[in-house]
C-alpha cells in the first residue's frame, strides 16, 4: 500500500495508473475506519483495478459548534485496516495541503440541501461538496463509493456530479449495522455504554415505520409521527427529525403511492453525539 500526502503525487500516480489502462476506485473518508468503510473498499476492489482511499477530516463541513476537534483520528489503526482490506493508495493530506490559503470558492447544490442535515447544519453540504469536488479533481476519472448511511449526502453528491459533468460514477453501498441494528458510524465511539444501548432506538423506529407501510399505511406523516414517538420515548435520545421522503427528490411525502420508492430517515442526539439512520422502502 502506498501512502501519499501531496496533491501532486496523487494526481501523477493516478494519471499513470489510467495511462496503463487500469481503472480507479475511490473511497473518500474522514478516517476512524469501521466495517462500513471497509465494505466500500470491498465494493471498490471488486469493480476496479486500483483502489484509493482518502483520509481527511474536512474542516469546511463542520459548523463552529460542532465536533471537528474531537472527531476521532486513529491514524495508525486506519492505515492497518486499509492495508488489510486491500487498499492500494491512501491519500492523507494535511489541512494546509488541501487548503493552503483562504477558500473563496464553494460548490453549492441548491436542490436537496435545505432539509434534514442541511437544515440542522446549514454550511455542511457546501463543505462536503467543495471537498469532494477537490478530491474528484485530484483523483480524476473513477468510480467513487459512498455509504447509504449518509443518504442525503449520497443524493447531493450524485446531483453535483450530474450537474457539473464530473467524470465520476457514484456508487451507493448498503448500510452496515451492529447486531442490534445500530448503523456503524465513526461517531459511535463517543457513546457511553448507556447511550450506546439507547441508540438502538433509531433502527427500531425505522423498522416500525417500514412495518406500518408494509401492512398498508399510506400516510407518510403518520409513519413519521410514529417513528418520532418511538424515539421521543427513549429518555437518552434528543430527536432532531423523523421523516418519510421520496427516495430521489428527498421531498417529504404525505400520500404514499403504490410502488413508490421512498426513504425513511431519522436523526437524534445521544448526549453530544448526533447519529443518523435510514431505510429504503418500496410502497406495496
Ligand atoms: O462521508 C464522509 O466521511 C465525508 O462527508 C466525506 C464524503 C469524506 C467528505 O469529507
Amino acid at each position: 500500500m502506498q501512502l501519499v500526502s501531496t496533491k501532486d503525487e496523487l494526481r501523477h500516480h493516478l494519471d499513470a495508473v489510467r495511462m496503463a489502462g487500469r481503472s480507479v476506485g475511490f473511497v473518500p473518508t474522514m478516517g476512524a475506519l469501521h466495517e462500513g468503510h471497509l465494505s466500500l473498499v470491498g465494493a471498490a476492489t471488486a469493480d476496479c483495478d486500483v483502489v484509493v482511499l482518502s483520509i481527511f477530516v474536512n474542516p469546511l463541513q463542520f459548523g463552529a459548534d460542532e465536533d471537528l476537534e474531537s472527531y476521532p483520528r486513529p491514524r495508525q489503526r486506519d492505515l492497518e485496516l486499509a492495508e488489510t482490506a486491500g487498499v492500494d493508495v491512501v491519500f492523507t493530506p494535511s489541512p494546509q495541503e488541501m487548503y493552503p490559503g483562504s477558500v473563496f470558492t464553494a460548490v453549492h447544490v441548491a436542490a436537496l440541501t435545505s432539509t434534514m442535515e442541511g437544515a440542522a447544519r446549514p454550511t455542511h453540504f457546501d463543505g462536503v461538496c467543495t471537498v469532494v469536488t477537490k478530491l474528484f479533481n485530484l483523483v480524476g476519472p473513477c468510480h467513487a463509493y459512498f455509504g447509504e448511511k449518509d443518504y442525503q449526502q449520497l443524493a447531493v453528491v450524485g446531483r453535483m456530479v450530474a450537474d457539473l459533468d464530473q467524470p465520476v460514477t457514484v456508487v451507493g453501498c448498503p448500510i452496515v449495522r451492529e447486531p442490534d441494528g445500530l448503523a456503524l458510524s465513526s461517531r459511535n465511539v463517543h457513546l457511553s455504554g448507556e447511550q450506546r444501548e439507547a441508540a438502538g432506538v433509531l433502527h427500531r423506529a425505522l423498522r416500525a415505520g417500514a412495518t406500518m407501510i408494509a401492512v398498508g399505511e399510506h400516510d407518510g406523516e403518520a409513519v413519521a409521527a410514529h417513528m418520532a414517538e418511538i424515539i421521543g420515548d427513549e429518555p437518552l435520545a434528543r430527536l432532531d427529525y423523523a421523516t418519510v421522503v421520496d427516495a430521489a427528490t428527498l421531498e417529504p411525502l404525505r400520500a404514499l403511492a403504490r410502488d413508490a420508492e421512498i426513504r425513511l430517515l431519522v436523526a437524534a442526539a445521544f448526549g453530544s453525539t448526533r447519529l443518523l439512520d435510514n431505510v429504503g422502502v418500496t410502497v406495496p
